[in-house]
């Protein structure tokens, strides 16, 4: 079980690389455009504060170029940057040349089972289908999960990891995992909220205000 940050907010990565259990990144070019940064930059600094695989995506549209890209970010970048790569079939050609030269992949903006099937045969690292974009055309993006695990189950020397994205909320995580997916990536904000609890925060100020007393009694 993999957990991965879904930003290229690096203060939000700071934040949650210190809790210990941070496994990755995603990135994206809406990520990057948000977070107003030079591109090589932003995601050479996220691969120094976090060294499990951070994802940064190609923008060619043809495989000559994607191939291309990704060398230049092998080059330039930090060793654990991995190539994300569009889910079509120019760019199932270039996850089949860079699974064959030993580069990781991630195939992304996967909406069927079908597709990340198609990413596996290609040799993909990680396949990433996207929950929360299937949630918002009133379909249930949990069922991709569970589809894919199934046909996965069917074959057990599939090495590709099954990538839960577009995550909005701990339920989805959690049910991600129930499902046998391997890796989920999310936003900050849904890291926070795995870890919150009204009555943990509640129990915890008993506590405090119970041991204040202790102290100021001298028993501490
Ligand atoms: C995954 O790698 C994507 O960056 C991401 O999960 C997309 O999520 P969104 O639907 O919230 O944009």
């Amino acid at each position: 079980m993999e957990f991965f940050l879904d930003t290229a907010d690096v203060d939000e990565i700071r934040e949650i690389a210190s809790w210990g259990i941070l496994d990755g990144v995603t990135t994206n070019p809406s990520l990057i455009k948000k977070s107003g940064r030079d591109f090589r930059e932003v995601v050479a600094e996220i691969a120094s504060i976090c060294d499990g695989p951070i994802s940064a995506e190609v923008t060619a549209m043809d495989t000559a170029g994607m191939l291309e890209q990704a060398h230049a970010l092998k080059q330039e970048l930090p060793e654990n940057v991995i190539i994300k790569i569009p889910c079509t079939p120019e760019g199932l050609a270039a996850t089949k040349a860079l699974t064959s030269e030993g580069i990781m992949t991630n195939v992304t903006l996967v909406f069927s089972a079908a597709q990340a099937l198609m990413a596996a045969k290609a040799g993909a690292t990680y396949v990433s289908p996207f929950i929360g974009r299937i949630d918002d055309t009133g379909h249930d993006g949990m069922e991709l999960i569970a589809d894919i695990m199934t046909t996965w189950s069917q074959y057990p020397w599939i090495e590709t990891k099954v990538l839960a994205a577009s995550i909005r909320h701990p339920t989805h995580v959690l049910q991600c995992m129930q499902l046998g997916a391997h890796t989920a990536t999310m936003p900050a904000k849904v890291f926070r909220q795995l870890m919150s609890h009204p009555l943990t925060d509640r129990g915890l100020e008993g506590f405090m205000r119970d041991w204040a007393e202790v102290e100021a009694q001298g028993k501490a």
